[in-house]
């Protein structure tokens, strides 16, 4: 077992990102707390990844929804983590999310505002001790908004914006403020959905971008999981919308 003293906080056990996330981290000999809104599957998660490792892995659960809960939460983590990953995220579904408040509130809460404000109090202690690197999960959807995916799009634009003005704030404090924006990848949450190969990462590609960017000193502090997204979006994004409102993307 290796054994270097710090310490993961992965928001969002049962994702496969979020799986394949804490597992890296584990066997690059970190401590992990686990955190999910099912105690049961997380603890699965843990006994797992524990296993495999011969880690302890600490578990939590917590609603990214009852924001009310955050505190206290956040009191049971200790020591501090040096760093915190959040996952958490629901695609939901768009012609749903058109017809039914509640959907697209359940959408945009899940994906913007429980991660945003927990990533907020996360930071205001990293600050606080002077160190400590933050990852969010965003998404291509959030870099302009689509017909076929608006709500999650417009959820994962803010939480780019919010990661983006905490980094712009912080970066003098000693707190590293990370976005990852993976594209497509094969998870629970794409079954079903035809994904192009060129485009659609492993969880554990993505994984290893953010173990990578996270630990491995300097590098970008936003990035795309396949290089190939970057121009892509960049051509996407600068569609002028009387061209961009007549094409089904
Ligand atoms: N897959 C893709 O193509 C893709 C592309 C771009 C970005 N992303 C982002 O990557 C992240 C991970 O997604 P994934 O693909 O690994 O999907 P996933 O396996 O469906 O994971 C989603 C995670 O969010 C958790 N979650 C949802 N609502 C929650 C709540 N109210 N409280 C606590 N946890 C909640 C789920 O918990 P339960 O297990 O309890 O449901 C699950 O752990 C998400 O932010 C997603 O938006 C994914």
């Amino acid at each position: 077992m290796k054994l270097i003293g710090k310490t993961l906080l992965l928001i969002g056990a049962t994702s496969d990102i979020g799986r394949a996330t804490a597992l890296t981290y584990a066997q690059a000999g970190w401590d992990v707390h686990l955190v999910g809104r099912a105690r049961e599957r997380v603890q699965r998660e843990a006994d797992d990844i524990g296993a495999r490792t011969g880690k302890a892995i600490m578990v939590h659960e917590l609603d990214i929804l009852d924001t009310g809960r955050f505190e206290a939460f956040l009191s049971e983590v200790l020591p501090l983590p040096d760093t915190a990953v959040c996952v958490i995220g629901e695609l939901g579904e768009q012609a749903r999310a058109e017809r039914e408040m509640e959907h697209a509130a359940m959408v945009m809460r899940t994906n913007f505002e429980g991660p945003a404000l927990l990533m907020g109090l996360l930071a205001e202690r990293f600050a606080a001790r002077g160190s400590g690197t933050l990852v969010g999960i965003s998404s291509v959807a959030g870099d302009r908004g689509r017909a076929s995916n608006y709500v999650y799009g417009a959820a994962k634009a803010g939480l780019t914006a919010f990661l983006s003005g905490l980094r712009n704030r912080l970066s003098k404090a000693g707190v590293r403020v990370l976005t990852v924006k993976p594209g497509f990848v094969r998870t629970r949450m794409t079954v079903g959905l035809k994904l192009p190969p060129l485009l659609t990462a492993e969880p554990q590609e993505v994984a290893n971008v953010i173990f990578a960017m996270a630990e491995g000193g300097k590098g970008p502090d936003v990035a795309y999981v396949r290089r190939i997204w970057r121009p892509l979006m960049a051509v996407i994004r600068s569609l002028p919308e009387p061209i961009f409102k007549r094409l089904r993307l």
